[in-house]
C-alpha cells in the first residue's frame, strides 16, 4: 500500500511516495525551498508542486499526509512558533484537500516522526512510555503510551529558566551560544531531559531530527534515567510518518 508523505520544514518542503509495507520511500525525495514568508497559501502552493513532482515520478492515488511544525487538532493548525502567524486556526486539512483535489491530512512533525519510529524504527514493539524528541530549529516531541500516540505534547515549549525549552536547549541555542557538543549537552540538554523525566518517567527516549544522523558527536554526554537512543529513520521519518497517518487516519 502506498501514500504520499510531505514534510514542511523551516528550509525545505520535502515529499515522496511511501511504501507502507516496507516503511521506506518508494520514489525519490523531492524538495522545494520553503517560501518566505511561510504563509498558508504560499506553503500550500509549494506542497502542491512537490506532490505534482512526486506523482509525476511515481503515480500514486493514495492520500497525502503533511507533517507541519505546529500543533494540529482535527486538521486545524493551532500554533506558529517558527512559521508564519497566518497558520494559527487555519483549516489545513480542508484547504489542502480542496487545493490538491485529494485527501490530505495534517499532523505535527514530531508526532509524524514518532509514528514512523514506533512502527518501523527503533521504537518498534516498545510498550510503556516513550518520548521522541527532535532537536532542531525548534524542539519537537512525540509521546507514546504502549505504542499509542498522545498527540501534540509540545515539550519544547515547557518553560525553563524563564524561556521556552527550545530556546534554552535546542540545537539553535548551541549555535547562538557558541557551545561545543559536550558543553551543550551538559549545560542545556541534560537539564531539559531531567525536566522531561521528572514529568513523564519515560522508559525510552528517542532523539530524532537532523542531528541524530551523527549521534557519536553528542550521545556520550547524555545522562538520563531512561534508556536513550538515536532515531533510525533519520531524514525520512517525517515523510514516512505523515504518509502512515494519512493512510491510517492517526495522528
Ligand atoms: C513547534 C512544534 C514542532 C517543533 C519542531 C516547535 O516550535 O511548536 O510543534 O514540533 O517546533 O518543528
Amino acid at each position: 500500500m502506498r501514500s504520499i508523505g510531505v514534510d514542511f520544514g523551516g528550509t525545505g518542503i520535502k515529499g515522496a511516495v511511501v511504501d507502507l509495507a516496507a516503511g521506506g520511500l518508494a520514489s525519490g525525495r523531492h524538495r522545494i525551498p520553503t517560501p518566505r514568508p511561510s504563509t498558508p497559501e504560499a506553503v500550500a502552493e509549494t506542497i502542491a508542486s512537490v506532490v505534482d513532482e512526486v506523482d509525476e515520478e511515481l503515480a500514486c492515488d493514495g492520500p497525502v499526509g503533511v507533517a507541519v511544525p505546529a500543533v494540529v487538532t482535527a486538521g486545524t493548525v493551532r500554533s506558529a512558533a517558527n512559521i508564519d502567524d497566518g497558520w494559527v486556526d487555519f483549516d489545513g486539512d480542508g484547504f489542502l484537500t480542496e487545493r490538491l483535489g485529494r485527501d490530505v491530512r495534517l499532523l505535527n512533525d514530531a508526532d509524524a516522526a514518532g509514528l514512523a519510529e514506533m512502527r518501523y524504527g527503533v521504537g518498534e514493539g516498545r510498550s510503556g512510555t516513550t518520548v521522541l524528541l527532535t532537536l532542531g530549529t525548534g524542539i519537537g516531541s512525540a509521546l507514546f503510551v504502549d505504542g499509542r500516540l498522545v498527540a501534540n505534547s509540545e515539550l519544547g515549549h515547557l518553560q525553563m529558566w524563564g524561556d521556552s525549552a527550545e530556546e534554552q536547549a535546542g540545537a539553535k541555542a548551541r549555535e547562538r551560544l557558541g557551545l561545543d557538543w559536550e558543553e551543550w549537552v551538559v549545560t542545556r540538554v541534560n537539564p531539559f531531559l531531567a525536566y522531561v523525566e521528572s514529568l513523564l518517567w519515560p522508559d525510552l527516549i528517542i532523539i530524532s531530527g537532523g542531528i541524530s544522523k551523527k549521534p557519536e558527536r553528542f550521545f556520550p554526554y547524555l545522562r538520563t534515567r531512561a534508556e536513550i537512543v538515536p532515531a533510525e529513520l533519520e531524514n525520512n521519518a517525517g515523510i514516512v510518518g505523515a504518509a502512515l497517518a494519512a493512510q491510517e487516519g492517526t495522528g
